[in-house]
């Protein structure tokens, strides 16, 4: 099966990539090989080489610069998945979809379930709900997976500028107030593996939006403070100490973009679905080795 993997060089796009090797022939086309951006580069390159299942996993992800490069955050959450959904309904291609949780209000305390009603805050949120109603409405077997804080050992994330942080600083205040799930890349993928492999066996997922997280929430602040724990644990110098972190509002760290305060997202929907059950988000972060 021709595979195509878009965004192949981010987090979930290099897990993918090195989880899937192997299995599948991969179409992995660079940013230089192909903008993303470029709806008609995209469709050219479509009619080219025909995929018979497409990962989606390009975004736009710079949530604050989001604010002013709307257009680019449009073309590539919004415009560029429905493109992609287009050309997988006509051809009876898979494909699998990458949301946010920044799809939802940030009200209350309660875990959004799929069906809960959205609200983004912030114009990434905007876009990238833009690119699920469009996938929903063009390909209804099309299968997204809303996830939440995503890390990896490699790149630019929460984790890897914490451990950057506290090889240099005594003192660190981390908002404390927004909750969810900090979801490694590496489940991500294999979340998506076993969904590609129920499809190629003739069992596929029902299509639709899944929230895609480990189980368990916490602030920025408690993962922050785990992710320091570890590193001491696993034998790293820091000059910070997990004490030395302090909790903050998020008032006191204003951004461009506003982020919403509850994050945490029910997921039962895909462990019923996929007969499994996801583990915890420390115990994620724990088994971490760089
Ligand atoms: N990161 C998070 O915290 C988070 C949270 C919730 C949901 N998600 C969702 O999870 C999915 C995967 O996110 P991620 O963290 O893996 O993203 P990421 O690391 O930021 O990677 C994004 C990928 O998209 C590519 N890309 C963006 N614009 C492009 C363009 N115009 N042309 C070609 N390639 C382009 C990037 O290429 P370059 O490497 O060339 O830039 C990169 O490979 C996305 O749908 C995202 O919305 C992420």
């Amino acid at each position: 099966m021709q595979l195509m993997i878009t965004g192949s060089s981010g987090q979930v796009g290099t897990e993918l990539k090195q989880q899937l090797a192997g299995q599948a022939e991969l179409l992995t086309p660079s940013r230089s090989e192909l903008d993303l951006a470029n709806a008609t580069a995209v469709q050219g390159y479509l009619a080219l080489h025909r995929p018979q299942a497409i990962v989606n996993a390009a975004a736009y992800t710079a949530v604050d610069q989001a604010e002013t490069e709307q257009e680019l955050a449009l073309a590539v959450n919004a415009q560029l998945p429905e493109l992609l959904a287009r050309y997988c309904a006509q051809t009876g291609a898979y494909l699998l979809h990458y949301s946010t949780d920044y799809v939802y209000p940030g009200t209350g305390t309660e875990p959004w379930q799929e069906d809960s009603p959205t609200g983004p805050l912030n114009y990434y949120g905007y876009s990238k709900l833009k690119g699920d109603l469009a996938v929903l409405a063009q390909c209804p077997q099309a299968v997204i997976f809303r996830t939440s804080w995503v890390y990896s050992g490699q790149g630019k994330n929460f984790r890897s500028t914490i451990l950057r942080l506290a090889k240099e600083k005594t003192g660190l205040s981390i908002v404390a107030d927004q909750i969810g799930a900090p979801t490694p890349a590496s489940l991500i993928a294999a979340i998506s593996v076993q969904t590609l492999q129920r499809y190629l066996q003739g069992q596929p997922i029902a299509g639709g939006v899944y929230h895609l997280a480990p189980r368990g929430y916490g602030s920025w602040y408690d993962f922050a403070k785990a992710i320091v724990h570890q590193a001491i644990k696993q034998g790293e110098t820091l000059a910070l100490q997990p004490e030395a972190i302090q909790p903050i509002p998020s008032s006191d760290y204003p951004t461009p973009a506003k982020r919403p305060l509850n994050s945490r997202l029910c997921v039962d929907k895909l462990e019923h679905a996929l007969g499994i059950r996801l583990p915890e988000w420390q115990q994620l972060l724990a088994s971490m080795t760089q």
